[in-house]
């Protein structure tokens, strides 16, 4: 009886869909356990390409519960738009997909709260999704969020009517007007909604647990991107690091087995914030279009620079990360030189491996170690001794430095461009 967590390293993106779809036929259940419609997870296999938001990675494999829980925050127009998308493939929803009934809402007007906020943070904005995340968990810690239990009790249309009119009043006039198309939408999502499995999340799961199955947490977002620990205040509104799987599905903390970090062999990141290593040259730019760097959410093109162990040893700290899986290195052929950051020069001139607190306004000088680059193509490497011997140092390095080994190393989109690097992990 065990739940392994995966999650990203990084601000986002890393390829968690991709690797949950790997691993989800050693499981008997994938559970989200935060985040929401924010999320973008890119599978692909047998000539599909899917990008899920709030629907577990585990979906399109045969005999494997999935389970939205408690800590997530839904949008019903958005999931219903989700099961629409993914009526090709002939899923049985009502044997495979639950929903925790404790899980948060998002109305409409979080959405248009969302807006509303960004818009008036101006130069300052977090550069957020725009899909209601962070309105609707500031609804659920100030005690006022509706649940998904409170759509089939008789209360609920009081209760969306006080709410939502309280969050109109907060709104002006212009973006007011958007909310009479975005209602009916809603409620005939929430009629759809009804007819699934909505249930007790945390006995579900702790019922696997204790049949002696496996459970596999999948993150979203990153851990830079955790409201406790990324930075701050350009984060999102959810603990995406270990200890959000505990209190997203009600699952025991001596529970977790194995927590999986999953990181890109380069960095990027959506939106707005701190990104030391970042490239604004033609290095960057290169990365971003052989790499398809571009939101699965939003279409935003995403930021792109160099690989950060400050970054990397302090989210492998914070989640007490077994064993990680390093995604992307084919998009680094091709470079005479890679680079990775190893320390920061602090505008006093000390150096440190340490994220500072103040990452925000600190203009911290990233010290880079060089390496030497492979012109191989690897997304057709199959086997670990056909790998270049510079993408095994680059690895190692990285291995030697976290402290932590990488199990698994991903060399393209396709779920079969997944080479174990150590024993099976199972
Ligand atoms: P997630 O949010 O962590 O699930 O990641 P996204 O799906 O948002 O972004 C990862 C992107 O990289 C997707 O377009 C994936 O199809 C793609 N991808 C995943 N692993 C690899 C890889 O090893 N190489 C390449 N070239 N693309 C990958
Ligand atoms: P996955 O699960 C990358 C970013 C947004 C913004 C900040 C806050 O696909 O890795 P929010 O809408 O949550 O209030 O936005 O967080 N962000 C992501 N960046 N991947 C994601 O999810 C993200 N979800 C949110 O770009 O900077
Ligand atoms: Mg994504």
């Amino acid at each position: 009886m065990s739940l392994d967590v995966l999650l990203g390293l990084q601000w986002g993106d890393e390829g968690k869909g991709k690797i949950v779809d790997v691993l989800a036929p050693k499981y008997s259940m994938v559970a989200r356990f935060q985040g929401g419609p924010n999320a973008g997870h890119t599978l692909e296999f047998d000539g599909h390409k899917h990008v899920l938001h709030q629907i577990p990675s585990g979906i399109f494999r045969p005999d494997i519960l999935n389970l939205i829980g408690n800590g997530v925050v839904l949008d019903p127009t958005v999931f219903q738009r989700e099961i629409k998308g993914l009526d090709p493939y002939n899923i049985d929803f009502s044997k495979n997909l639950f929903i925790s009934k404790k899980a948060q809402v998002i109305l409409p007007t979080h959405r248009l709260l969302d807006k509303f906020s960004e818009i008036s943070r101006g130069v300052n904005k977090i550069g957020s999704t725009l899909k209601g995340i962070g309105p609707a968990y500031q609804d659920k810690i100030a005690r006022q969020g509706i649940r998904v239990g409170d759509l089939v009790l008789p209360g609920f249309y009081d209760k969306y009517k006080a709410l939502s009119q309280f969050h109109l009043k907060q709104l002006d006039a212009a973006i007011r007007k958007e909310y009479e198309p975005m209602e009916a939408a809603f409620f005939e999502a929430v009629k759809f909604i009804k007819e699934f499995n909505l249930v007790d999340g945390e006995y579900l799961l702790n019922e696997q647990l204790s049949k002696g199955k496996k459970v596999l947490a999948e993150g979203a977002q990153g851990t830079l991107l955790d409201i406790d620990f990324g930075s701050y205040p350009f984060v999102t509104s959810s603990n995406t690091t270990a200890s959000g799987a505990c209190s997203g599905l009600g699952a025991a903390p001596g529970t977790i087995k194995e927590v999986y970090g999953i990181f890109k062999a380069y960095c990027t990141r959506v939106g707005s914030g701190p990104f030391p290593t970042e490239l604004l040259d033609a290095v960057g730019e290169r990365i971003r279009a052989v790499g398809n760097e571009v939101g699965a959410t939003t279409g935003r093109p995403r930021r792109c620079g160099w690989l950060d162990i400050p970054l990397l040893k302090y989210a492998a700290m914070i989640n007490g990360v077994t064993k990680m899986f390093m995604m992307k290195a084919d998009v680094l052929s091709d470079f005479d030189e890679i680079k990775i950051c190893t320390h920061y020069k602090m505008e006093d001139g000390t150096i440190t491996d340490r994220i500072p607190f103040d990452l925000v306004n600190q203009n911290v000088e990233p010290i880079y170690k060089v390496f030497k680059g492979w012109t191989e193509d690897l997304t057709r490497i199959t086997e670990v001794d056909d790998l270049p011997s510079q993408v095994v140092n680059y690895m190692e390095y990285i291995e030697r430095e976290v402290g932590i080994p990488i199990h698994w190393i991903s060399l393209g989109p396709n779920r079969t461009q997944t080479i174990t690097l150590k024993a099976e992990l199972f």
